[in-house]
């Protein structure tokens, strides 16, 4: 067996390896080895999750953003992007017509929009949660203060999304204004943590100046935060941010990442994302068979949808969301599993055949 192989064994039976090794794995990699680490990826997730695929309805509540970061595309200095907000009423009818739908989490997704205060999020997080009081409620609303962290949970909020973009502190700032810290980035998921939300984390695959170690640094990252969820897609550019004429991540690398994750992690939650198959008509597929169990329908009105542009070529930006997920439903049972409507928490332990 090739030293990248065996060091894919080796992960699989203990869960864990040194952060040298994930950096031999992630330069290691060969479609061969992203293969043998999708069957062992496959086989553990199945362990835990059988054939589900968990859906999210994903609502993209503002492009108002405080922040400017060098990769996306409703970043603050982005003179061309035509902002919108959904108010309040219009994110609860939304989760009206995704409950319709059969979803049972709601993910509320954002730029740093002060708008958004914690009087007025917590009202909509508790009016969803009262009326829905079978279903999950996510935010993904950036940086926020301990308190403000804490009155959303109170309020009702169940997870938080934030991903780490990159769990090394020079590759931070390379991606990042001086204005935002990647000290501040792991304070907030330590504070998520400890509140008692279920966490996500995650990063872009491919971004610029991204080299092996820096992956590795994720890999390791992962290891020892052991989020519930973990977000990755590949890095796509933005014609109107400064990484317009970078080039793109690839969807392999981001398929061989899912199946190490989920080696390292097995019960982690990990979506197959719009990013995926954004730069591949068969990523999501791809990325479920590699070891995701989880898919983010679009949910916000479609007359937003377009608006909401982190990267160029965004798809589902003119679907319906009852289209979304059918197609979402039949692609899901092309790749051989079943989409459920169910909370869809992780699974700390195996479920010995009983799905
Ligand atoms: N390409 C891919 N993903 C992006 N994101 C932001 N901009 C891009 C881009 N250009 C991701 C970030 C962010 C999430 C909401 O979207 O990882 O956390
Ligand atoms: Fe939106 Fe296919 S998932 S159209």
């Amino acid at each position: 067996m090739s030293d990248v192989l065996s060091l894919i064994d080796r992960l699989s039976r203990d869960r864990s390896l040194t952060e040298e090794e994930y950096e031999v794995l992630v330069s290691g990699y060969t479609p061969e080895a992203a293969s043998f680490a999708a069957s062992l990826a496959s086989s553990v997730r199945r362990e835990y999750y059988g054939d589900e695929v968990f859906m999210r309805g994903l609502m993209e509540i503002s492009n108002y953003c405080r922040n400017d970061c060098f990769y996306c595309g409703i970043r603050r200095s982005n003179r061309s992007c035509s902002r919108y907000r959904l108010t309040p009423s219009e994110i609860i009818s939304c989760a009206s017509k995704g409950y319709g739908l059969g979803f049972r989490t709601f993910v509320l997704q954002g730029g740093e929009d002060p708008y958004y205060t914690d009087d007025v999020l917590c009202s909509i997080v508790s009016s969803i949660k009262s009326m829905h009081p079978d279903c999950a409620v996510t935010l993904s609303m950036g940086e926020r203060s301990y308190e403000s962290y804490a009155a959303l949970f109170s309020a009702g909020a169940d997870r938080y999304l934030l991903r780490h973009e990159t769990a090394s502190a020079p590759h931070y700032a390379k991606l990042h204004p001086s204005s935002m810290s990647f000290e501040n980035r792991m304070r907030c998921l330590k504070d998520l943590r400890s509140i008692g939300y279920q966490v996500g984390c995650g990063f872009m695959v491919g971004s610029p100046y991204q080299t092996p170690s820096d992956l590795a640094s994720d890999l390791k990252f992962i290891e020892t935060f052991r989020p519930d969820m973990c977000g990755i897609g590949p890095f796509i550019p933005h014609k109107d941010t400064p990484f317009g004429s970078e080039s793109r991540g690839s969807a392999e690398m981001t398929c061989y990442l899912l199946s190490l994750i989920r080696l390292i992690f097995p019960p982690v939650l990990l979506p197959a994302t719009t990013a995926l198959g954004t730069i591949d008509p068969l990523g999501r597929e791809k990325g479920l068979k590699a070891g995701a169990n989880v898919v983010m329908p679009n949910l916000s009105p479609v007359e937003v949808r377009e608006k909401y542009t982190l990267y160029d070529n965004k798809i589902c930006t003119g679907e319906e969301a009852s289209e979304c997920v059918s197609c979402l439903s039949s692609r899901i049972k092309n790749a051989g599993y079943r989409l459920v409507t169910d909370r869809g928490d992780i699974r700390k332990e195996k479920i010995n055949g009983k799905v």
